[in-house]
């Protein structure tokens, strides 16, 4: 009996899994079973992914906002490496889902080797709406939706599982942020992968192994499925499914304070949210894929 999946599962070496059918999600698998998304190095271990995520300022803040004993969800976790760094040194019940098995092995083996057991993985496609209702207090879910054939309709199936009173954290492409990697990909059509290397950001930092460049240039440059998005069009799928505006990265009024991501903010006009994501293009968060990012609370 596992609490937070409502359907019969099975057991597949202590993963809990179900059969993936649909032919979309099908084509994304196959893609990251070549490369499982984000990479874990030989030399990883508990203490380098914590080092990891307490640098990754969105994540650090959210592990200290949630506190403990919640039950937390990660949706497209990929290898798992953000669910893990939620769990390690907490009470939390973290439960990290993703249609990729081969990912999902990693994350296991990882989590296993670790001695961290506070951790539940789920190999689901979220289109099968195997999630207990009103069941955990956090979802976060980024960079996801974009790569799925309906980011509305995940989104509301997702919202389900959230509690009343509950946080969601949703990221995904913006529409103008991209626009450097739109170009990028066009360019490396061109031109191959030496030029890429010259003229994308991340490849430039020297820290990367090939196998994490490649991981990157698969995931960015040539994934089956994305999709752009704008802060008003996730606006309108919260005010449609009963969920506050907490605050944006990049902000959507001018007031760019992003020290507590969880206090609320004002959701600013039509102009001032167009401003900050047009700025996107100039700024890291263009340099580095254009990913932006809502957070909400439920009703
Ligand atoms: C770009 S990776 C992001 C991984 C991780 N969230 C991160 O930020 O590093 C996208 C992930 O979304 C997952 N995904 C794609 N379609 C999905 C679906 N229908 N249901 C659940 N996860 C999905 C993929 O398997 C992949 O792990």
């Amino acid at each position: 009996m596992v609490e937070f999946v409502k359907k019969k599962f099975e057991n597949r070496n202590g993963i809990i899994s179900f059969e993936i059918k649909d032919t979309e999600t099908k084509k994304v698998t196959s893609f990251y079973q070549e490369t499982p998304f984000p990479n874990y190095k030989d030399e990883d271990n508990k203490q380098t992914i914590l080092e990891k995520g307490n640098k990754n300022f969105l994540a650090a803040q959210f592990k200290k906002f949630i506190g403990y004993k919640k039950s937390i969800l990660e949706v497209g976790c990929g290898t798992g490496q953000l669910s893990i760094y939620f769990s390690i040194g907490t009470n939390n019940n973290v439960v990290a889902l993703d249609p990729t098995i081969q990912s999902l092995n990693l994350a296991k083996k990882f989590a296993d080797s670790n001695s961290i057991s506070n951790i539940k993985f789920l190999n689901a496609d979220i289109f099968d709406d195997v999630l207990t209702d009103q069941y955990f207090d956090f979802i976060w879910c980024n960079g996801v939706l974009h790569h799925t054939k309906d980011p509305y309709g995940a989104f509301k199936i997702l919202i389900k599982s959230l509690k009343s009173k509950g946080y969601v954290l949703i990221g995904l492409y913006n529409k103008y942020g991209r626009l450097r990697t739109v170009i990028r990909r066009y360019l490396y059509k061109l031109f191959g992968k030496k030029f890429l290397e010259k003229i994308d950001p991340t490849l430039k930092n020297l820290k990367l192994d090939e196998n994490e460049k490649n991981a990157w240039i698969r995931d960015q440059y040539i994934h089956p499925i994305e999709s752009l998005h704008t802060i008003d069009e996730v606006l309108k799928w919260f005010d449609e499914n009963n969920i506050d505006f907490v605050s944006s990265i990049p902000s959507s009024d001018f007031d760019f304070d992003y020290k507590n991501i969880f206090e609320k903010k004002s959701r600013g006009s039509l102009y001032s949210r167009i401003i900050n994501q047009f700025t996107m293009i100039f700024n890291s968060l263009g340099s580095d894929g254009g990913l932006f990012v809502l957070i909400g609370k439920k009703h």
